[in-house]
């Protein structure tokens, strides 16, 4: 079947009179299939979900499920790297427009050219790239493990980092590498607004910032604590302070929100005001319909040529190996 047929299933009108929690709940069952999704899901598909989580989370939940069927709740790069690591299995996206700037700011073909550039260097990848990225990266990482990985190398490797220069950055900062960065960014954490955060910490003075690390350096430098979307969640559980001001896509607000109700979480606001830039245009095409039609015609599917999926696998494994190490 063609990409554009594949793409058609995906909004075919859903009968009205159904149940979605229960019809999904029925497809899911009847076809062994496990729903994974991201934290910037919406608030209805993860609640709906088997498992929720941040990016590390999703490859771990993926390497190690029994279902047939992978329906990851995300975006594309997220789909990839399951396809990867189970290539026997049917891995499915609500939405197969679901992409993402950051790896977009990557053509692996240019990335390729910019590592035959740097020889002896090693090569680490954020996970938000394309399969053919990971391809010719020596190790992947997420946000929870770059800093532990890029220190589990002896302090005069060479390395290439790619492809957020803000994450980047931020690893250089409190490790003291010098890694060389890629000129790569995601579209939602570099647009918060400094002036309007410091705004809303003036208005409430006793809350704290919280900061993903693929924001820009001087609200990461303003910012009480820097972490990863599962890290941010961990710190709101287990801080004493009940006001956060959260400066990463707001969707991780509805966990944060059901883990602490009485805490009051104050989502960071964009550069321009007309628009919901907080919001991943990407993770949002994902909808409850196109979760049961995508159940229900086990469409639209991820495929990955052979060739790059032998090459990516290797250092998403070492990902992995090292994490489990690390007990992350
Ligand atoms: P994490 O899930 O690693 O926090 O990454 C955030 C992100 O932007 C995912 O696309
Ligand atoms: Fe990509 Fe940014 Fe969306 Fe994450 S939030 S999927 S990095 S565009």
């Amino acid at each position: 079947m063609s990409t554009e047929q594949s793409i058609g299933y995906m909004n075919v009108p859903v009968p009205k009179d159904i149940n979605l929690p229960e019809e999904i709940n029925r497809l899911r069952k009847e076809k062994n299939a496990v729903i994974l999704a991201h934290y910037y899901q919406t608030g209805d598909i993860q609640d709906i979900a088997d498992f929720v989580g941040d990016s590390l989370a999703l490859a771990q939940w993926a390497a190690k499920t029994t279902a047939d069927i992978i329906v990851l709740c995300g975006v594309h790069f997220m789909g990839e790297t399951a396809k990867i690591l189970c290539p026997d299995k049917k891995v499915l996206v609500p939405d197969l427009n679901a992409g993402c700037s950051l790896a977009d700011s990557c053509p692996a073909p240019d990335f390729a050219e910019f590592v035959k550039q740097h020889p002896g260097h090693t090569v680490i990848s954020y996970v938000n790239t394309t399969a053919a990225v990971k391809a010719v990266t020596d190790v992947v990482v997420t946000s929870t493990n770059a800093r532990q990985i890029v220190e589990s190398f002896p302090p005069e490797t060479k390395i290439i980092f790619g492809p957020d220069r803000n994450l980047g950055n931020y690893i250089n900062s409190i490790t003291g590498r010098d890694m060389i960065l890629w000129n790569g960014a995601c579209h939602v954490h570099e647009q918060f607004s400094l002036e309007k955060i410091l705004e809303l910490k003036f208005q409430y003075p006793d809350a704290e910032i919280i900061t993903h690390p693929e924001c820009k350096q001087p609200i990461i430098e303003v910012s009480d604590f820097v972490g990863s979307t599962a890290a941010l969640l961990k710190y709101t559980i287990t801080s004493d302070k009940n006001q956060f001001i959260v400066a990463t896509e707001s969707g991780v607000i509805h966990e944060m929100q059901k883990q602490s109700p009485d805490k009051l979480f104050i989502s960071a606001p964009p550069n321009d005001s007309t628009c919901a830039c907080n919001e991943c245009v990407f993770m949002r095409l994902n909808t409850m319909e196109k979760l049961y039609n995508c159940l229900k015609f086990e469409l639209p599917e991820i495929y990955v040529d052979e060739e790059v999926q032998k090459k990516a696998i290797q250092p998403i494994r070492r990902m992995l190996e090292i994490s489990e190490q690390l007990g992350l």
